[in-house]
This record gives C-alpha cells, sequence and structure tokens, in this order.
C-alpha cells in the first residue's frame, strides 16, 4: 500500500501549495486510478511519490517504509515510472534501452541483461522489436517498451503519467488490455485524465481538485460524483 500522509508540497516562488496537506492511501490494488482535471496536482504528487520532488511537509510510506529513508537501490526496487514523455534513449536499440538499467543499477552481466530483456519483450509481445531504434517504431508500440524497460527493474508498484496521451481509442483499448494483464504481478498506478481509459482499467482511484481529494473509492462512483452537468 502506498500511504500519504499530510503531504503539502509548494513550488519554489508559487503563492498557494500545489497540493495541500494530502492524506490518502493507495491499496495495493492491480491497476489505481489517479484522476483529477488540468492543473490539480497530479504529476506533482507523483513526482513526490517518485521521489523526484522532496515534499514540504508530509510523508509518503510505501508498505509501511517512508520512501525518503530507503536507499537508491532498494527504492529501484520498490517504485518504477514512466513518465509521460517516455524519455526512451533514442541513439539506443529497444534491447539496449532494456539492458542498461539493470547493468547500471543492479551491476547484471551485459549477457545476462540481455538475455533477460529478450525474455522479457517476449513475454510482452513485443519480442520483434528488440533490434529496432525508437525513431522505427509506434507511438503505442514506445509505450510497452517503455514499460518493459521498467519492468526490467521488477518493482513492486509502477507509476505511469498520462499513459494514452499519445494513442488512439483503439490502441487505447489494446493498451487496457495488456495493462490489464500485467497488472497480476505489478501494481499499476495510473495518472490520467482519460476518464474512459480510466474506466477500463481500474476499479478504485482518487479524484484530485486544486490540490486536495475531492473523492475516493471505486472509479465509477468517483466519475458520477464529480461529472458536472453538461447543459
Ligand atoms: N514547476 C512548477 N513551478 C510552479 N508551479 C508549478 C510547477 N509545475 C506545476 N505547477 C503548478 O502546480 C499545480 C499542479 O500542477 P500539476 O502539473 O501537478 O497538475 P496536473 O494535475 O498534473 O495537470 P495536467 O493534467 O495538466 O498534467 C498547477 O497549478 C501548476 O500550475
Ligand atoms: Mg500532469
Amino acid at each position: 500500500m502506498i500511504e500519504i500522509r499530510d503531504l503539502i508540497y509548494t513550488y519554489p516562488n508559487a503563492d498557494e501549495p500545489a497540493l495541500k496537506q494530502l492524506s490518502v492511501q493507495f491499496p495495493r490494488e492491480n491497476v489505481f486510478a489517479v484522476l483529477g482535471q488540468s492543473g490539480s496536482g497530479k504529476t506533482t504528487l507523483l513526482n513526490c511519490i517518485a521521489r523526484f520532488l522532496t515534499p514540504t511537509s508530509g510523508s509518503i510510506h510505501i508498505d509501511d517504509k517512508n520512501i525518503a529513508d530507503m536507499t537508491a537501490l532498494e527504492f529501484r526496487h520498490t517504485l518504477g515510472v514512466v513518465f509521460q514523455r517516455l524519455n526512451l534513449f533514442p541513439h539506443l536499440s529497444v534491447l539496449r534501452n532494456l539492458t542498461l538499467a539493470p547493468e547500471k543499477v543492479f551491476g547484471t552481466s551485459l549477457s545476462d541483461a540481455r538475455k533477460q530483456a529478450r525474455e522479457m519483450l517476449e513475454r510482452l509481445g513485443i519480442g520483434d522489436l528488440a533490434d529496432r531504434y525508437p525513431a522505427q517504431i509506434s507511438g503505442g508500440q514506445a509505450q510497452r517498451v517503455a514499460i518493459a524497460r521498467g519492468l526490467m527493474l521488477q518493482p513492486s508498484y509502477m507509476l505511469l503519467d498520462e499513459p494514452t496521451s499519445a494513442l488512439d481509442a483503439q490502441t487505447t483499448q489494446d493498451f487496457a488490455a495488456w495493462l490489464t494483464e500485467l497488472s497480476s504481478e505489478t501494481s499499476f498506478i495510473i495518472v490520467t485524465h482519460d476518464l474512459p481509459f480510466a474506466e477500463m482499467v481500474a476499479s478504485h482511484g482518487v479524484y484530485l481538485s486544486q490540490g486536495e481529494i475531492q473523492a475516493t473509492g471505486n472509479v465509477a462512483d468517483i466519475l458520477q460524483q464529480v461529472q458536472q452537468p453538461t447543459s
């Protein structure tokens, strides 16, 4: 479980906090959704959980450990992140994109890392992409490669920021099915403003509004609660 306790984050020079004393628990769901309109604080929250931002006050605990106290190695085992801009290394093949972190972080030998990477790509149904470069694959394929790369470190949790933003409707549906399959092993936390996608993949989530939790629980219920009349 990821537990956020009294989290406040204020950007330098900002007048008011982007996150206003948030306290919320993300149970270890297969897929958990963080929803909310643009500017509500979703990415800020994700960046605090990923330790890219240090909270102004409050704390974040994963499986009862304060993330501030984890070593870099322990943290990499606990949590992976795939950003909206996938940050695949453009000058490296898909295979090399996958082998780099295990080599650098875990000290895995190149031959072992290659073997693991090929297995991972096969398992995720993208084995044929191993020798291509990021510019030679589609947006949906790149999304999968970025997740495959994150999974190489076998994290317990993986955060995905706006995973469907570059995908068309059909690819989004395929991606949802694919994510659901993977989620029996890794818990995914998806940050998204794509509500139909959230409903497809997640049963539970939270809805942020102006740096505060507006609703939490079952995704279908949340969407009913927050939906504005459209007339
Ligand atoms: N680097 C920054 N400096 C100052 N303020 C920032 C910075 N980044 C974000 N903010 C502000 O913090 C608030 C939350 O932004 P955040 O990026 O977390 O929203 P979001 O919910 O991810 O939005 P979106 O759906 O558009 O990605 C917004 O008011 C935003 O303007
Ligand atoms: Mg964002």
